[in-house]
């Protein structure tokens, strides 16, 4: 309790006292902060800049210890996207932008590339001045969501404020600009958790603690998860779509749709096939833990089905640093000639060719599915609620083949292969929750994903072309 005048949320500098000492030596050193597509990223960004430690802040230019951007125009909210220049992250931050939110991404580009801002930028900037909008602020951080600069990072976007309790006492509290945080970050290639379980726990499970821990802190409390449907382990093998309720982490009623009895369901995770999907799993658990501790928290764990296809301008798409293993980035590098054939895994499934069904969904659908959930405001009593985003329909492999072929007017070579270990016949989402409660469904069709994606492999070879054409006549 601090004394003071009475005025409500009123932002004030930090006393000397109230965490003094921790706040006043680390200020988080904007790495780029622009409203304009025409900024560089490079110029003021960490990985440049040469008296910045490696963890991305300056301890010797010291501003203000909170309220970092007060500079700009009034006080402006953010959404937070850590791991923002991903696959998903990158787009789910262009559909932000496109709807007016300020972006403040976090990415260590541990996957992904920094020129994804340049596209980012230069796809809002006109989207912006066709619909005659102002230009939202992008602020970019190159750094480690684990590292401690993204303690500073977090304060950096915090007022002190006065409250009054329900007492009539008055308080100081730590009010933030940040109203969201969506959480890309994490490890997610299943051979390779099997390889590195440690690192795939300590980035996934202990990184998502002390970011809680830090969230809470800093009374944020609105926080979107990017889980997968990997979580419903087996329970994708009876074939019928799957529902939310297939997998919950705290006993739920429910009043059966048929004979109107009620039914208590117990939490029960079943064959999670590597140390990936228990990631995903311990996560979600440790989310609705936190969430029914303290009803502070709004969690929504959005679980992946197959997000595939890209932004329609082809300047945004899946381009992993590691090696490919999902379907649809192998079936590009089979057309454009990195690989020679496609293995099909799998041709004794019970399904309509043989081969394994999945739930394709546009990458478009998935990031409006992000901007739904924000929205998110609690549900009977629990601050948490996991939804699927899926398409609801299923595709076979085949299907997918000929879908990318169609596209792209080429010939995949197949190869007809045993089944992959960990593999379920047949994975595919029920909509129905997402669709009731976040009023959020799919719009685009594995057709308009592929040629999406053919369209965006295109113009990248294109340029790569180009690249090289230009290096050899220098
Ligand atoms: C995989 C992961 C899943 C993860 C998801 C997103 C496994 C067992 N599951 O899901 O945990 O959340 O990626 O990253 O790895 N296929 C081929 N040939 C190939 C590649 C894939 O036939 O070269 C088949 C697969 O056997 C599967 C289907 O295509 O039947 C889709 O595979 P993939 O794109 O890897 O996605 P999932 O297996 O659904």
């Amino acid at each position: 309790m601090w004394p003071g005048d009475s005025n409500d949320n009123l932002p004030v500098q930090l006393p000397s006292g109230l965490d003094a000492m921790e706040h006043q030596h680390h200020h988080y050193a904007d790495s780029v902060s622009s409203s304009s597509p025409s900024d560089s990223p490079a110029a003021s960004s960490p990985l440049t800049s040469p008296d910045l430690s490696e963890d991305g802040f300056d301890i010797d230019r010291l501003p203000s210890p909170l309220g970092g951007h007060e500079h700009e125009a009034g006080t402006p909210k953010f959404t937070l996207v850590i791991g923002g220049l991903g696959y998903i992250g990158s787009h789910t931050v262009l559909e932000l932008l496109r709807e007016g939110h300020n972006v403040i991404i976090v990415d260590n580009l541990s996957n992904s590339f920094q020129n994804i801002l340049d596209s980012i930028k230069t796809l809002t900037a006109k989207h912006c001045k066709a619909n005659g909008r102002r230009m939202p602020l992008i602020h970019f951080h190159r750094l480690d969501y684990r590292s401690r600069s993204m303690r500073f990072l977090i304060e950096s976007y915090t007022d002190l404020v006065m409250t009054i309790d329900t007492r009539g006492r008055q308080r100081m509290t730590y009010q933030s600009r940040i109203e969201g945080v969506i959480h890309f970050a994490a490890y997610k290639s299943v051979e390779e958790s099997i390889r590195r379980p440690l690192q795939y726990y300590q980035n996934n499970v202990c990184g998502l603690v002390s970011l809680l821990q830090q969230l809470d802190k800093y009374n944020i409390h609105n926080f979107i998860f990017s889980s997968s449907a990997t979580v419903y382990g087996s329970k994708a093998n009876t074939g019928e779509p799957l529902r939310e309720e297939d997998l919950i982490h705290h006993a739920e009623e429910r009043v059966d749709e048929v004979t109107g009895e009620r039914i208590v369901m117990q939490p029960s995770a079943v064959g999670l096939s590597c140390p990936y999907a228990r990631t995903k799993y311990f996560s979600e658990a440790i989310l609705a833990d936190v969430a029914a501790a303290n009803p502070a928290w709004r969690i929504v764990a959005l679980r992946y089905f197959n997000p595939v296809g890209c932004d329609p301008s082809g300047l945004l798409g899946e381009n992993p640093r590691g090696e490919a293993t999902n379907l649809y980035p192998v079936l590009t590098q089979v057309l454009t000639g990195q690989r020679e054939r496609l293995n099909v895994f799998g041709t004794d499934w019970s399904t309509r060719d043989g081969t394994a069904v999945r739930d394709y969904i546009h990458v478009l659908d998935v990031a409006r599915g992000h901007i739904s959930a924000l929205g998110w405001n609690g549900d009977r009593g629990s601050g948490f609620r996991a939804f699927n985003l899926g398409s609801g329909t299923g595709t076979t492999v085949l299907e997918a083949v000929r879908s990318l072929e169609a596209a792209s007017k080429r010939t995949v070579s197949l190869d007809w292969a045993g089944r992959r270990p960990g593999d379920v016949g047949v994975c595919v989402a029920s909509t129905e929750r997402a669709n009731k409660e976040l009023g959020w469904s799919p719009r685009e069709s594995v057709a308009q994903c592929a040629s999406d994606l053919w369209n965006f492999v295109e113009r990248t070879l294109g340029l790569q072309q180009q690249r090289q054409a230009t290096s050899v006549k220098a």
